[in-house]
């Protein structure tokens, strides 16, 4: 009988091993191997639907500005209702500001929920013809923090614009965080051809600052800019009736005319347009006769005025 020499017997329990140890380092590469064509299919899909969704797109509008609480969502709102009063047109609202998405709340559907399957989203019905897209209707509930960094925002926003069912629209407006960081970055990657940016600022001479830089932010990214907006722009007293300038006035009339883009119109302060928005039902269409509604409207015209202009 061959005897096996013990070091013999001890080296082909090793090389059993070894040939395991490989075979498993073989399995978890080609499941990586796996794992990356289908993110890369995935990826390829999603690019293949935005592109789908942007052709179908006549104007996309953001709004921008340098720093917070300037009015970004309160304009973007009331311009994507003021739009839909045609009832010609389709709108679709985007609110890209991931971390603090407050559109639905303003337009009344904070507890809607995004409907859809097969990689589609369909967007949240405020009128037949203007549709919102938001993140707060993916979160549990309205006191849920979303805890992202960057690529993940960039991700959520570019499914928001490639798998949402918009359909043919004439103006996608989008709502962007305030800053010059990942969103409006990513909005500027996805879409190629922005048909304009809106400035929104505040009437202080420090606010001249922000726009600069949200004007300066736009010109870098290619991103035409349709115009400053000076929110927040003289108050009038309810009580004596006498205008009042709390955060004196002319701050995003200059600041446009030092940065070459036009003027779009300033919007006063009224203490029904907070209103407005906490109760979720837009200013325009609760005070039509208002001095601020008037203002708005006129920008809105500005705007298509400028749309037109450009398609021309
Ligand atoms: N013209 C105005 N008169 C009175 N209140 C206003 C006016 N414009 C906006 N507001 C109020 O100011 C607050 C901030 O507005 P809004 O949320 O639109 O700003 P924002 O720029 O979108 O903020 P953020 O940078 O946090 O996204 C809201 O309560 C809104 O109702
Ligand atoms: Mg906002």
């Amino acid at each position: 009988m061959l005897a096996v020499k013990p070091d013999l017997a001890w080296n082909m329990l090793y090389l059993q091993v070894e040939i395991i140890c490989f075979q498993r380092k073989i399995t978890i590469i080609l499941r990586k191997v796996e794992t990356v064509r289908e993110r890369t299919e995935e990826e390829q899909l999603l690019d293949q639907q935005l592109e789908e969704n942007l052709s179908r797109i006549k104007d996309t509008i953001v709004i921008i500005s340098g720093k917070g609480g300037v009015g970004k969502s309160t304009v973007s709102t009331n311009l994507a209702v003021a739009l839909a009063r045609d009832s010609e047109h389709q709108v679709g609202l985007l609110d890209a500001d991931i971390d603090g998405p407050n559109i639905p709340k303003m337009l009344g559907a904070e507890d809607a929920r995004v409907t859809g399957s097969d990689n589609r989203l369909a967007p949240v019905k405020i009128k037949p013809n203007l549709g919102i897209i938001s993140m707060a209707f993916f979160l549990p509930d309205k006191d849920s923090p979303v805890i992202w960094r960057g690529p993940l925002k960039s991700g959520a926003i570019k499914q928001f614009m490639g798998q949402a069912t918009w359909g043919e629209l004439d103006y996608l407006v989008i709502d962007l965080p305030p800053g010059t960081g990942d969103a409006p970055l990513s909005v500027a990657q996805f879409i190629k051809d922005v048909s304009g940016a809106i400035v929104v600022t505040t009437p202080q001479d420090v606010a001249l600052l922000d726009s600069r830089k949200a004007v300066n932010f736009a010109r870098k990214l290619n991103v035409p800019v349709m115009g400053i907006l000076e929110n927040m722009s003289g108050f009038v007293c309810p009580h004596c009736g006498k205008e009042v300038n709390l955060f004196k006035m002319g701050g995003g009339e200059k600041a446009a005319e030092e940065m070459g883009v036009p003027f779009l119109g300033r919007i006063p302060m009224d203490p029904r347009i907070v209103e407005s928005g906490d109760s979720g039902t837009p200013f325009v269409e609760s005070f039509p006769d208002s001095p601020a509604t008037e203002s708005f409207l006129k920008i809105v015209g500005e705007c298509k005025g400028y749309l037109e202009h450009k398609r021309r």
